[in-house]
């Protein structure tokens, strides 16, 4: 039976013979390497200034350490996503507040962000989630009518676009992470974008003990480098990630057009955004013929890998369910007993999309 995992990363010998030549250099720590994914990267999203850091979360604390988020105030969040959204806002001290999203494209809800602003709010997080961009003009406009700052989370969303621009660029920071399964990895990893020079210079401190020269240090910073393992192996991705997002994109057209189960809702693209599903999520409401546990299983028993993003919203999780009793976000909480993520991953092949169809198809 052909298994079709719900994530692998696609590496080849472009990754191993960068990684392999870093590793023979004897400069394993930052280096040359990551100065030149950085240059690299900061080129493909248009912005003046990329960071590399050593994960996504590290990318969203230091983008709001350094906006200057502390104790005392407020971060609109969207509750649909997943929890380091949210966390990084309490890793500076700050009260998450969390808002639904919309039910179409899964992403934060503008009318639930306006509602959300008091006196204490300094930044919203939007989320730019499974790959399509969030609906940024109206959140922009938000923030610019309040003085908030725009943190993009864009984990999921290398190289997507809103109005033909590429995400990272649009609010005071871009935060992305390249973890194995995102649309391209550097093992763990993440990386800040920015147009604002003195903030950009604030992160490269924070994200090294708060140096301004060496042994010198003029704030508490961590210590959140990239290695020059994984900046070698990032420049190798990034020259792929054009080619991983179209096979993504063509995958999942597929997918739209193949998938015909009453009940069954496969994912929306808004006409102003370029998606390039990190996920294809279909939507299992009450009208299909299977419990969404059950299809669960009985994809499972046919070889096929599903996943389910996500199944808890943030605000009900432990750590935040008892600040947030009062929380309503009647349709993130919906979402996260209907999604389910389908494989659409550059690995994924055509026979393959054919047996997750035809198998998904089946259950009628
Ligand atoms: C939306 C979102 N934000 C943040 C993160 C955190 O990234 P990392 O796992 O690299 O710390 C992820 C990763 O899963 C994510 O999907």
């Amino acid at each position: 039976m052909t298994k079709i995992p719900i994530a692998q990363p696609s590496t080849g010998n472009e990754e191993e013979n960068a990684a392999t030549a870093v590793i023979r250099s004897g400069m394993l720590a930052q280096g040359p390497a990551v100065a030149q994914f950085e240059k690299e990267f900061a080129e493909y999203t248009t912005t003046r200034h990329a960071i590399a850091v050593n994960s996504g979360t590290a990318a969203l604390h230091a983008a709001l350490a350094c906006a200057g988020i502390q104790s005392g105030d407020e971060v609109v969040v969207p509750t649909f996503s997943f929890f380091a959204s949210a966390s990084c806002v309490s890793m500076c001290g700050a009260t998450p507040v969390f808002v639904d999203v919309d039910a179409k494209t899964f992403t934060i809800n503008p009318d639930r962000v306006a509602e959300a602003v008091t006196k204490k709010t300094k930044a919203v997080i939007g989320v730019h989630l499974f790959g399509q961009p969030f609906d940024i003009h109206p959140i922009l406009e938000i923030c610019e009518d309040h003085n908030l700052s725009l943190i993009e989370d864009a984990a999921q969303a290398h190289g997507a676009k809103y109005h033909k621009k590429k995400t990272g660029g649009f609010g005071k920071a871009g935060c992305f992470s390249f973890y194995p399964t995102k649309n391209m990895t550097t093992g763990e990893g993440g990386m800040i974008t920015t147009d604002d020079d003195a903030y950009a210079a604030t992160i490269r401190k924070f994200i090294n003990h708060g140096q301004s020269e060496k042994y010198r240090h003029t704030m508490i910073g961590y210590n959140y480098r990239m290695t020059d393992i994984s900046g070698a192996i990032g420049q190798e991705q990034l020259k792929k990630l054009s080619m991983f997002n179209e096979r993504r994109i063509s995958h999942a057209a597929y997918l739209d057009s193949h998938l015909h189960v009453k009940g069954l809702i496969t994912p929306y693209r808004m006409p102003e955004s370029d998606h390039v599903y990190h996920q294809y999520v279909i939507r299992i409401t009450p009208a299909f013929p299977l419990q969404r546990a059950d299809l669960i299983a009985y994809l499972a028993d046919r070889g096929i890998g599903t996943a389910v993003h996500y199944p808890v919203p943030i605000h009900q999780q432990p750590v935040y369910a008892a600040q947030n009793k009062s929380t309503s976000c009647p349709v993130a909480e919906r979402l996260c007993k209907e999604v389910l993520s389908l494989p659409v991953h550059p690995n994924v092949t055509d026979p393959m999309l054919k047996t997750i169809c035809t198998t998904i198809n089946g259950v009628i």
